[in-house]
């Protein structure tokens, strides 16, 4: 049966789509809806079109699924067409998100009513292509160039009030009534020309200034991707080219791109962000733990930044300090950070005030025995959390699930400081924990099916991306950091300079090296004077007060700006280092840096993947992306390993093992799958 259905209310013909769960744009949908189309201009008594969709929203674009595969006519840029050259007046009737595709669809209609909810946008630039049914042609000859250069550029979708201010929308309705409104509206519209968007021009005229100016502007955002630049390149074509030919630019450029590497691979990030919020072994049905407190240990950076997730979401915090000091410190970082967001205009001052107005700062641990959620983020060190953890099992209500924030220790051990293991979960937010979008929950042994399911559904609420670790040192993200860091330091030893190790990571895509992510966290991290012995070159810096970009100096020199240049100093402490550590000398090729930064990464994805602390492999490539900023345009070092091909990772860790430490091991699986010719397997 077809996902589109029509009926008849007058002289008007409503075009009915109903296909779960977003109402995808695939062949059944599309073939639909060209039908209903020609079912209205054949019919003598219609007199004028909607377009809706059932469920929760609007057609939320082109079916993903469907790319890379022989494509089934109506195609979607046809079946836009037919619906702009239609001779009755077509209105589409938005509601949640009209997104891609859909957007070109509302966009070929003729007029626009949408719920004051809807959002409407053109994401494609995310999934590495541009809109390919005449997006990049038909918006800007509706809301004009300046308005569509970011909607088309960076995928945005802006809200329904927006659309209307900048006339996408022709008129806004009740949330209740869409289909009536709808109808309204086409009744009135009965009789005239539909006004089509392709033969508009008013609107087009532009200084040639704005797309250099918008490349300038955004050209941090848009390092290293090529779909943006040929957004830009097909909305200049709506400026300089008839309609005919800019749809034609739009198509050639849609086709080049959507057979590319950064396509596949950002296609791949938006299935494997929503994967990795499914646990295999957890049933859907399993009961969950209502939240509706959350207690937080510790106002230092990890505990402030947490309690603001929580907070912007609508949900109180009772946060517990030592002492009145670093609570006031910590409650008044949160403020002054809430206030920087609305100097952006992204607050408004009443929110940041409700904001605070939920938080409750307290020295009594008692305070957190009414929370359903406590989260643990003091200092780093197993007896500090067994000794946190066995008072909080003595104050907490039954049932309410104990979460740590730590970075590397086992939950299991600190599980064992209570009564109830089956509540403890490892909550792993990231820093500053109120922007990162990554959230690792670990999974203890005993961790309920219950706490579990609840805290990756919480992950929703506070809009983080989750994805669940077993226990191990590190977890998935900081596992695979170790041997990267031990690399960077080898390739140090041998004769590669830090800048030069950190401009290679840099020019693949990572937002910085090791030695520049050193210098800003502070070198002096787990470092104690009195004990240093410049037994590591860190050790030395930090006795020269080189601890970082804090004191103006570590492995690079500071100016003023905070911008580093490479330091004579650090390489002479690098030098006498190497001379010491016996290691020969030698020129390091960029290549050669690369691959011994990165394959040892893979390698260790591998073995998290072999014991079963990552479900699956792209799990282990969203941390990456939302917790490191590995490039999303190569999909993730597992997905960037698969396709170089394993056989080549593990070619250049044979090739590089003389180098690398000593207690380097090519994992089973990686050698498996590669002799194999296969992948990781999802
Ligand atoms: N094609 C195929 N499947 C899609 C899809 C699409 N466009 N959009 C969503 N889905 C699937 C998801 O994979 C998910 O499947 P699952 O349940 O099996 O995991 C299911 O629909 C529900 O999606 P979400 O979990 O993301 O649901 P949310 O309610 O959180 O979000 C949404 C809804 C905002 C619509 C979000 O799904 C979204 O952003 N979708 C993609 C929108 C998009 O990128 N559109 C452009 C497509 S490209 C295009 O149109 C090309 C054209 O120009 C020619
Ligand atoms: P921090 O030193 O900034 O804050 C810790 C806070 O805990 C201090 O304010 C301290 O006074 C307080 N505290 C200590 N013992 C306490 C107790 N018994 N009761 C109440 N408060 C107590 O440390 P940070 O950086 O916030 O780290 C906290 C945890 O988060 C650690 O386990 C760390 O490994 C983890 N983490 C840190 C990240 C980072 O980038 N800083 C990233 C992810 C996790």
């Amino acid at each position: 049966m077809s996902p589109v259905s029509t009926r008849r209310e007058g002289e008007i013909l409503i075009v009915i789509s109903d296909n779960p769960p977003v109402n995808a744009l695939g062949h059944a949908v599309r073939k639909g809806l060209a039908d209903a189309i020609g079912e209205a201009s054949r019919d003598e008594g219609i007199k004028a079109v909607v377009i809706r969709c059932e469920g929760r929203t609007f057609f939320a674009g082109a079916d993903i699924t469907e790319f890379g595969k022989p494509l089934q006519e109506p195609g979607l840029p046809q079946v836009v067409d037919m619906i702009e050259k239609s001779a009755k007046p077509v209105v589409a009737a938005i509601h949640g998100t009209a997104l891609g595709g859909g957007l070109e669809v509302a966009l070929g209609c003729h007029y626009r009513v949408a719920v004051p909810s809807a959002k409407l946008g053109l994401p494609e630039v995310k999934l590495g292509i541009l809109p390919g049914a005449g997006g990049t042609q038909r918006l800007p000859r509706v809301v004009g160039v300046e308005a569509a250069l970011p909607m088309i550029v960076k995928g945005d979708p802006i809200s329904a009030s927006q659309a209307k201010e900048i006339g996408l929308v022709d008129e806004i309705v009740a949330d209740q009534g869409l289909e009536e409104a709808a109808i309204h509206y086409a009744q009135q519209v009965i009789g005239k020309t539909p006004p089509r968007t392709g033969e508009r021009t008013d609107r087009l005229s532009v200084d040639d200034s704005v797309f250099e100016d918008f490349k300038q502007k955004n050209a941090r955002r848009l390092r290293g991707y090529e779909a943006p630049l040929a957004c830009i390149e097909a909305v200049r074509a709506a400026i300089e080219l008839p309609l005919e030919e800019g749809l034609k630019k739009e198509r050639e450029l849609f086709m080049k791109l959507v057979a590319g590497e950064q396509s596949a691979a950002l296609r791949h990030v938006f299935f494997a962000e929503r994967q990795a919020s499914k646990i295999d072994d957890v049933p859907k049905d399993t009961p969950l733990i209502p939240i509706e407190k959350v207690g937080i240990l510790g106002a230092g950076t990890m505990g402030g930044g947490i309690a603001m997730n929580f907070l912007s979401a609508g949900i109180p915090v009772t946060m517990l300090e030592r002492e009145q000091g670093p609570l006031d410190r910590g409650t008044g970082i949160m403020r002054k950070n809430y206030e920087a967001t609305a100097k952006k205009g992204r607050m408004t001052d009443e929110q940041v005030e409700k904001a605070m107005g939920l938080l409750t700062p307290t020295l009594d641990m008692n305070d957190l025995g009414d929370c359903d959620l406590i989260i643990e983020a003091v200092f780093e060190d197993m007896d500090i959390k067994k000794d946190v953890f066995g008072k909080l099992d003595a104050v907490a209500k039954d049932g309410a699930i104990l979460a740590s924030n730590t970075s590397y220790l086992n939950i299991d051990e600190i599980a064992s400081a209570t009564k109830r293991p089956e509540s403890v979960i490892g909550l792993h937010f990231f820093s500053p924990a109120n922007v990162m979008r990554l959230l690792e929950i670990v999974r203890g042994e005993k961790t309920s099916d219950s706490v579990l399911a609840t805290a990756m559904k919480l992950s929703k609420t506070i809009r983080k991306v989750a994805v669940v670790s077993g226990v191990c040192f590190g977890f998935i993200g900081n596992r695979m950091l170790a041997p990267r860091q031990a690399e960077a330091n080898n390739l140090m030893l041998e004769g590669a300079k830090p800048w030069d190790i950190d401009r290679v990571l840099v020019e693949f895509g990572m937002p910085m090296g090791p030695f520049q992510m050193a210098d800003l966290a502070g070198l002096d991290i787990g470092w104690n004077k009195e004990k240093s012995s410049s037994s590591t070159i860190r050790e030395v810096l930090c006795e020269r007060d080189r601890r970082g970009q804090k004191t103006g100096a570590g492995f690079y020199d500071y100016d003023e700006n905070r911008r580093g240049t490479p330091s004579k100093e650090v390489e002479e402490v690098i030098a006498s280092f190497a001379e010491k550590s016996g290691r020969e000398q030698r020129q390091i090729g960029d290549q050669e840096i690369l691959e011994r930064l990165l394959y040892p990464m893979v390698n260790e994805g591998a073995k998290i993947l072999e014991e079963g602390i990552a479900q699956r492999s792209s799990d282990i490539d969203i941390v990456w992306i939302n917790g490191y900023g590995w490039p999303p345009y190569t999909g993730g070092p597992m997905f960037w390993a698969e396709r170089r091909g394993l056989k080549t990772v593990l070619d250049g860790l044979e090739k590089h093992k003389p180098h690398l430490s000593d207690d380097f091991e090519i994992s089973g699986l990686l050698r498996r799958r590669a002799e194999a010719g296969e992948g990781f397997g999802g």
